[in-house]
Parts: C-alpha cells; structure tokens; sequence
C-alpha cells in the first residue's frame, strides 16, 4: 500500500483552497464564508471525469455551497447537506431564482420603509452581547443597526413569498457588515476602532441597496441551468437516509482544528431566527462532525483508523499535559470516528464508476502533526476506495486564517498543508 503525497499536483496555490477568487463571482458572492473553497477546485474535478446527463454530484459538507452552485452554474444535478441552518438556508438561497419584477418591488418596499425614520425594536435588545448596555464593554451590533434590520425584516414579510429569501439574505449581509466585530477564522473579532466607526442605520441601509442590486444583476445576468438543493440536516444521518447516488462526491468537511463552526454563525443564526436561545445553538453543535472540544458530544467508541493514526495518538498522548485542552485527543479519535463512517456511507452512495476529493487540512496539537490526509486515506482504503491521488495544494505559511484557528502556542512547531485525496469506486485503469 502506498501512501505518498503528490507535490506536483496540477491544481495547486491558494486559488484552489479559498474563496480569495470568489468576490467578484456572480451568485457565489452572496455571502462567501472564511472556510469556503474556490470554484476552481471544483471545476477542475467536474473537468476530470466525463459526467453522464443523469449524473449527480454530491456535497455532504456545503457550507456556503460553491460545490452544488458550480454544478447548477454548469448544469449539473446536485445536492448539497450542511448542518448550520443559516449556511443551508444561504446555499439554497444562491440555487434559486425568482421574478425579478416581484424582486425589484419588495426591494423598493423594503427600502422605502427603512427610510421612514419609524424603527422596530429588536428581541435580541438586551440579549447576551448583541447590544449596548452598561455592563458591556463590547457589544456586537449598535442599537440603531439592530432596529433597522428588524425593520427590514417585518418589511419583508409584505414582500411575494418566492423573493423574501434573496431580501432576507441581504438584509443579513447588511448587518453583518455593519456589526462592531467579524469572523475571522476561529473566533469573533472586534474591528479596529469600532467605537468610533458607530455604524449606524444609514450604513445598514446603503448597504443593502448594494447587496440587492448585486443579486438582482446576477440573477439577470446568470441564470441557472439547473436547480439544486441543499439538505439541511446532519450528514452522518442524512447519507444513511438518502436514496440518491453520486458520480462525484466533492466536499471540504470541517478540518481537524478545534473550529466550532455553528459558535462563529452565532449572530447570523440569532439575526435569522434560525435559533432564539443558547439552547438551541447548542443543539446545532451538537450535530456537526467533532472536530471541536467546546461542546460535550458523547465519546468515540472506535479507534481502528490505521496505522498512521495509531502512530499520531500515541505521540499526542506522550504530550498530553503540553495541550491546551485535555479532551484533544477524544477529539482526534472522534473525528475521524465520524470521518470513517461518512467515507463509509459515501462508498455506499457512489455509483461503481463515481470519484470522491475530499479537501483537508493537516493539524498540529502540542508539537505534535496530526497528517489527516494520510491517515483518512488509510481509512477510505478500509472501507473499499481504491486511492488514486494525495495532491498537495499547498503548504500553509505562520500566518493567514487556517494558522489563526491554532493556539499561539503551537504556530512555531507545526507544518501544515492542505490536500486534497481522490478516491475511486473501482481499481485505476
Ligand atoms: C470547511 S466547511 C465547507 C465549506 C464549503 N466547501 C464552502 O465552500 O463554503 C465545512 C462545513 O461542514 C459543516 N458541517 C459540520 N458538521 C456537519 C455535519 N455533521 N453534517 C453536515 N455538515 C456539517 C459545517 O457547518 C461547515 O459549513
């Protein structure tokens, strides 16, 4: 068995492995997401193999949905799953289309009524950090932000049902870009001079007249050929549950980086009414792949992932006092418990001539390197893919998002790369 990495990867630089290229793309800009991927990768792997007019391809872990949009984009049947219900609900935005003239009117409407002056309170006024009060010394939205999205949100519902997603995605964009902090990678961080920025409802405004218009022009401009659908629900149930089969499978699952995904969307998800109270939030977290120590999901009770893993776990538990948190190695375990069983399902789900590209990140704990393209290849191999390639995409430098979601304390040592590994259903020709 041989388990080599390919440095000569014909698709390789960061145009690959971020949304760096997106910005100016139609649709995809909607709302991009720091942990997304460019189209790039996913054309080159449409591009590698001949798709047959019946042919589906598969996402199991959409996030923002670049993968089935690109398959819409170039007519292609699709789906998608994700897990957060604000991301599905943006990936499914971006699959759709509507009468424009409906669109134009219940943006005109929407605008109108924020120009009023008269302003709705907001629920979230007074809610954990969400607005201003005494004891805070931060708070994420000014109290004037708050109102007008919630303005505009009750504008909305006079809007025709087939355009309130496109204003409702927009009007959170809008706020978004006007709350006092933003993600950036693992965490939310408060921009530089908020306090003196003080956005205030004619930013919210002016900004979603700009994310209207830009919706409205792409839906003009770029039809789709076909209508996906992205599944909002928990792959490792959603994939034992479907019916469908895939060609091609290509997806980003969360990487091995303690990054809790649903705690970074925690506005959007408040903002959306997608969630009301912790509780709930909390729910969420709970069905997303562990790979994060914040939440107590229940332990892993497999540990068969190779021997490469066998290896990693045993040097991570030989510097257990030096890791910032004592559940890490639980939680290299668990993830690749939940790793094996999507490969699993997903070797289950393909059709006998159907390709997987599963783009991952290499993680470091406590010095120690944690190559998860090797050992999920180990276990994809396991299951019954034959492995056709490790490609490298590129190797990560000390600084740049993917290193910010590590603790301080383990940038020095670790060397990371991202990869992506192609599986087949059959032995390569
Ligand atoms: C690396 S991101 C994917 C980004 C995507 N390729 C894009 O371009 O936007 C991984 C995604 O997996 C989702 N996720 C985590 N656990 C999941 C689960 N159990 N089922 C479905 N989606 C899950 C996360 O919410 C996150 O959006």
């Amino acid at each position: 068995m041989t388990m080599q990495l390919n440095e000569d990867f014909e698709f390789r630089g960061p145009d690959y492995s971020t949304t760096q290229t997106s910005s100016d793309l139609p649709r995809h800009r909607w709302y991009l997401i720091k942990e997304g991927f460019s189209p790039k990768i996913v054309d080159a792997a449409i591009d590698s193999i001949e798709l047959g007019s019946k042919d589906l391809i598969l996402d199991p872990f959409c996030g923002s949905g670049t993968v089935p949009l690109t398959a819409a984009l170039r007519g292609i049947a699709t789906l998608g799953i994700e897990v957060n219900p604000f991301l599905a609900f943006v990936s499914n935005t971006k699959l759709k289309s509507c009468d424009l003239g409906r669109l134009n009117e219940g943006a005109k409407q929407t605008i109108d009524r924020l120009c009023s002056g008269k302003k709705k309170h907001s629920l979230l006024e007074g809610y954990s950090t969400f607005s201003r009060s005494k004891e805070l010394q931060k708070w994420l939205f000014n109290t004037d932000v708050l109102r007008a999205f919630t303005t505009g949100w009750y504008a909305v519902q006079n809007a025709h049902p087939s355009s309130r997603r496109f204003l409702r995605l927009a009007l959170t964009k809008a706020a978004m870009d006007n709350c006092n902090a933003r993600a950036d990678g693992k965490c939310l961080r408060y921009r530089k001079g908020w306090k003196k920025q003080d956005f205030g409802s004619k930013d919210f405004t002016q900004c979603f007249r700009d994310h209207i218009q830009t919706i409205i022009g792409d839906i003009e401009s770029l039809p789709l050929k076909k209508i996906g659908h992205v599944a909002n629900s928990d792959s490792r149930s959603a994939l034992a549950n479907t019916k469908i089969t895939f060609r091609l499978c290509i997806t980003s699952p969360p990487y091995l980086n303690s990054f809790d995904y649903s705690d970074v969307y925690r506005p959007e998800l408040f903002l959306s009414q997608f969630v009301s109270d912790n509780d709930q939030l909390r729910q969420i977290r709970l069905r997303t792949v562990r790979s994060h120590v914040q939440t107590r999901w229940s332990p892993p009770k497999h540990n068969d992932f190779g021997e490469i893993y066998r290896r990693a776990a045993s040097d991570l538990l030989s510097v257990s006092e030096d890791l910032w948190d004592k559940r890490i190695p639980l939680m290299v375990q668990a993830y690749f418990e939940d790793m094996k069983k999507i490969l699993k399902l997903l070797h289950q789900k393909a059709k006998p001539d159907a390709q997987a590209w599963i783009v991952v990140s290499t993680s470091a704990y406590g010095g120690v390197e944690i190559p998860v393209d090797l050992i999920l290849a180990q276990i994809a191999e396991s299951v019954g893919w034959f492995l056709y390639d490790i490609g490298v995409i590129r190797h990560l430098r000390h600084s740049g998002h993917h290193w910010s979601r590590l603790p301080d304390t383990e940038r020095p040592s670790a060397k990371l790369r991202e990869s992506v590994v192609v599986l087949g259903k059959r032995k390569k020709k």
